[in-house]
């Protein structure tokens, strides 16, 4: 059964809007690197190489039900973050609304009876709650070191050690 075109153009705008979580994720990388916690950069920047390849999933599923991605224009991205804290807490928020997104399309996907694309999103529902997590941790882990700036140093380093992992 071919997909809708309703289910195909929202899908494409869940295509852009894993591109623009990407975009955003890199500016807070750039600002990490700007005050020097390198560590945090690199955490984000494999947070943005992630959502490069949620948004190449979707390209692929699209193309494998005979219909293609268009890339749409990508707002501009807040530049700086007064404290590491502020940067995740908006990164979580981010997330959540994401969360709402794959939500809103599995909605749709059952509207229509697409089986097909209900399942393809299943990956993304159970992938929303580990990003919503290691969001909450990570904010955690700050919120516990507070103003201590040897805990903020030691805090860099750990998630420094972060790789991008190959599901995405
Ligand atoms: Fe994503
Ligand atoms: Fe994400």
């Amino acid at each position: 059964m071919a997909i809708s075109k309703t289910m195909s153009d929202a899908l494409n705008k869940q295509f852009n809007e894993e591109l623009s979580s990407a975009y955003l994720y890199e500016s807070m990388a750039a600002d990490f690197y700007a005050k020097n916690l390198s560590g945090f950069a690199v955490w984000m920047t494999a947070q943005a190489s992630e959502e490069r390849i949620h948004a190449q999933k979707i390209h692929q599923f699209l193309d494998g039900n005979g219909e293609r991605v268009f890339y749409a224009a990508i707002s501009e991205p807040q530049a700086e973050w007064k404290t590491p804290v502020d940067a995740i807490k908006a990164a979580l928020g981010h997330e959540k609304f994401i969360s709402k997104c794959i939500h809103d399309l599995v909605r749709m996907a059952r509207k229509e009876d697409d089986i097909a694309t209900e399942s393809f999103l299943g990956w993304f529902v159970t992938e929303q709650i580990e990003e919503e997590t290691t969001a909450q941790a990570l904010i955690d882990k700050l919120e516990m070191v507070g103003d201590n700036r040897m805990g903020l140093y030691q805090l860099d380093k750990e998630v420094s050690t972060r790789v991008e992992n190959n599901g995405g």
